[in-house]
């Protein structure tokens, strides 16, 4: 295999753990003698070993059978080992601690705390690094962290289910719009998140869940609730949940508190007053629309003005899908 179909391999393996890494990268390491696999490891679990550690540990189990010394592998690594202590202690040294010589990194962590660092380590120690393998592969599967830290601020999707006569509900009153398989689909977009939020009348008129209602295992995103108002904390959206509660009206400024948190990604659930008041500050990177082919009439709570047609806020089609009679439109910033 070349050192391209092993970056890809372990690109391809370390998305099985999308959603239990969370919200940290995924990665996957590969160590190789020659043209053999002498073994491979993932950051499987937030909080646990990284996956260059894992791919490490298996290969000492062969050490004295497979190779007589990590001098002779090579390491495939889709992100470059970390520079920092953290929860685990640092790759980087733990790699140099191994004797390994030769090092293939997929991106350079954007993570201040790192941001070629690890690679300094490696290089400082007579480690050959190469860097850049499928790097665009390796951003893509990690967009939200990616973004998160080239941007300073975490990704923000608002979610939204409009009738067909673009009517959110009535007032005071919960509505499903849409359909089951629509609403389960929602639960498996919950599950990529990190966070989400909504806001006081949503938590008062809706006492919604909020959580990832899927059948994987996933670790649950953290819950933002922006209120003005005392809340009670018997509401459903508080059960088995880190809630942050916000009382301050500034938008932008509590999602820039999240910037050097650990939250890469922010799912807005909200009604129409709080989702304009986000689409206007111009932070909302995507918009996930499921329009469905019912019809609440006048009482109905507009999503937006009639100048305010989802385009007007500066955003694209990027792509739609229809699940059962309802339709699914994402729509991305315009650049
Ligand atoms: N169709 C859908 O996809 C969907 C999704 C979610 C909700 N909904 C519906 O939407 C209804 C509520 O809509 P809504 O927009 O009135 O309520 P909302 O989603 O709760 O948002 C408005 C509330 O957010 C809080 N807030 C804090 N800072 C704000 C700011 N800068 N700007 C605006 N709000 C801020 C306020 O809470 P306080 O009043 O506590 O101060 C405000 O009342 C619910 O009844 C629900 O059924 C529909």
């Amino acid at each position: 295999m070349s050192y391209e179909e092993l970056m890809l391999r372990a690109i391809t393996k370390a998305e099985k753990f999308k959603f239990t890494a969370k919200p940290n990268p995924v990665v996957g390491a590969i160590i190789i003698k020659d043209n053999e696999i002498i073994s491979e490891g993932y950051h499987e679990i937030f909080g646990e070993n990284h996956a260059e550690i894992n791919a490490i540990e298996e290969a000492k189990k062969l050490l004295g059978k497979k190779f007589q010394s990590f001098s002779e592998l090579t390491l495939i690594c889709t992100l470059e080992p970390c520079s920092h202590k953290g929860k685990t202690g640092s790759c980087a040294d733990f790699i140099v601690k191994t004797g390994i010589k030769h090092i293939v990194i997929g991106a350079i962590d954007p993570n201040p705390k790192v941001a070629g660092n690890g690679i300094k380590i490696l290089k400082d120690n007579g480690i050959l690094v190469e860097i850049g393998l499928l790097k665009h592969l390796v951003e893509k599967q990690n967009k939200f962290f990616f973004y998160k830290h080239k941007n300073k601020k975490p990704y923000i999707t608002v979610k939204i289910a409009s009738s067909i006569d673009g009517k959110s509900h009535y007032s005071g009153e919960r509505v499903f719009i849409t359909s089951q398989s629509s609403r389960n689909d929602v639960q498996k977009i919950r599950a990529e998140y990190d966070a989400i939020l909504t806001g006081g009348n949503t938590l008062r008129n809706d006492n919604p869940k909020m959580n990832a209602r899927v059948d994987f295992h996933t670790n649950q995103p953290k819950k933002i609730l922006l209120t003005n108002n005392t809340y009670n904390e018997g509401f459903d959206f508080f059960k088995n949940a880190s809630v942050d509660v916000f009382k301050i009206n500034n938008l932008k400024k509590i999602i820039d508190s999240y910037a050097n948190s650990e939250v890469c990604s922010i799912l807005i659930e909200a009604g129409p007053k709080l989702v304009n008041a986000f689409l206007n500050e111009g932070i909302v990177d995507e918009l996930i629309v499921y329009s469905s082919t019912k019809k609440l009439g006048e009482n109905g709570i507009n999503w937006f003005y009639e100048d305010n047609a989802i385009e007007n806020y500066g955003f694209k089609l990027e792509s739609s899908y229809k699940i059962d009679t309802d339709l699914k439109e994402i729509f991305i910033k315009n650049e």
